[in-house]
């Protein structure tokens, strides 16, 4: 989809100059192929500053005849938030398994701290911390050994791994459950949990896939304060999620990605403003009005006002004011408001806007030419 904002791409030469043909080396999983061994990094190469957290080139990666990524770049600025944003079936968790060495690529690269993924699996390992929508903790544990048994998973050591968990369970709020079995602990606790043994042995690089998915609004933002505490200290974090307003809060670039291609690229406010930005919602006392009320309010809208299941919806450029507007221009109108709000768009607007089709369920057919 040619047009579309593709602000980060990188086509240029790569900072390592590899330009050899892709060999994969296997640890073990899916098909052989080539024995080759991968190229280390030489020490004199530096891979300080320039080289991004994350790099992917032209990932493919099939499932049979389910085509689950067909061509992702996707980069990501050491020390940013990434937000790879899609609805369920897009390719979110296969790219994601991908960058944390859990799945091969068919075809293309990617690279975590500038080591490949393929090649330099085990390098990556150590780079990396995962987290995601099915907490990955023990609920016959308590919170404080979960903690501890990843610490010593990683070799920290008795005193290590115990001053470590208690550190962890504290800055995600969990002190006062650290003694309590996991199997207790609310939805959002254990996602915390969960961040945390992802966090146990400090990896520079984090992904999360879908965090809050599942979670209620009072947890999700705990999370997302979590999670911004994280990158204010330096962590590097690709999350991915359904949720634009997820993106939105936490995210300082974006990916949409949709059937396993990113259709757009950018910072969330980029995006927003490619979708048309806020819109006003509407519904009045009497129903039957809506044209009048569509005529009342066409001077203050950014595009022109429509009618859908019984809402009046004003697209609106800016937010400031607008509902005051509205309301006056209908009260001198003498059409009377039942509810009203501004709604920012969702993750449905930015697909209908950028592919002409909604975000479809997951079940939907998966092979759709490249568009
Ligand atoms: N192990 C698998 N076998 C077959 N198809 C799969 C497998 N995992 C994922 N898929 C399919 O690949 C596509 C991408 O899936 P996934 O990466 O899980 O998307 P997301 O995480 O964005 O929901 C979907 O069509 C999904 O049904
Ligand atoms: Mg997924």
């Amino acid at each position: 989809m040619p047009g579309l904002m593709n602000l980060s791409r990188t086509d240029g030469p790569h900072p390592f100059g590899d330009t050899a043909p892709r060999h994969r080396n296997h640890i073990g999983r899916e098909r052989p192929e080539s024995t080759r061994p991968g190229r280390e990094p030489t020490a004199s190469v530096k891979r300080v500053q320039a080289v991004p957290a994350v790099e992917t080139t032209r990932l493919h990666k099939n499932y049979g005849d389910v085509q689950a990524l067909r061509g992702v770049d996707l980069r990501v600025e050491t020390g940013s938030i990434f937000g790879l944003l899609g609805p369920n079936g897009a390719g979110k968790t296969t790219a994601v398994r991908i960058l944390t060495t859990l799945l091969l690529p068919d075809e293309g690269s990617a690279r975590v701290t500038g080591f490949d993924v393929v090649r330099d699996a085990a390098k990556v390992r150590e780079q990396i911390g995962l987290a995601g929508q099915y907490a990955a903790v023990d609920e016959n544990l308590t919170g404080f050994e979960n903690l501890e048994m990843v610490g010593r998973l990683y070799h920290l050591g008795r005193g290590r791994s115990r001053a470590r968990a208690r550190e962890l369970l504290s800055s995600f709020d969990l002190s006062d459950a650290a003694d309590r079995l996991v199997r207790t602990y609310s939805g959002g606790m254990r996602r915390r949990l969960d961040l945390a043994a992802a966090l146990v042995a400090r990896p520079p690089v984090l992904f999360l896939d879908e965090p809050t998915t599942g979670l209620d609004i009072r947890s999700r933002i705990e999370l997302w304060d979590a999670i911004e505490a994280l990158v204010s200290e330096g962590t590097t974090v690709l999350l991915t999620t359904q949720y634009l307003d997820e993106a939105d809060r936490l995210a300082d670039r974006v990916a949409v990605i949709d059937q396993g291609l990113v259709i757009a690229e950018g910072t969330p406010e980029e995006l927003k403003t490619q979708v048309g930005g806020e819109r006003l919602e509407i519904r009045l006392c009497d129903g039957q009005r809506g044209e009048e009320a569509v005529a009342a309010l066409v001077s203050i809208a950014s595009d022109r006002p429509f009618l859908e299941d019984g809402w009046v919806r004003v697209p609106v450029a800016e937010r400031r004011g607008t509902i005051a507007d509205a309301v006056r221009r209908l009260d001198d109108a003498g059409i009377a408001i039942d509810d009203i709000s501004v709604s920012t768009p969702t993750l449905d607007d930015v697909f209908l806007n950028l592919t002409g089709h909604a975000a479809e369920p997951e079940t939907e057919e998966a092979e759709v030419q490249p568009r």
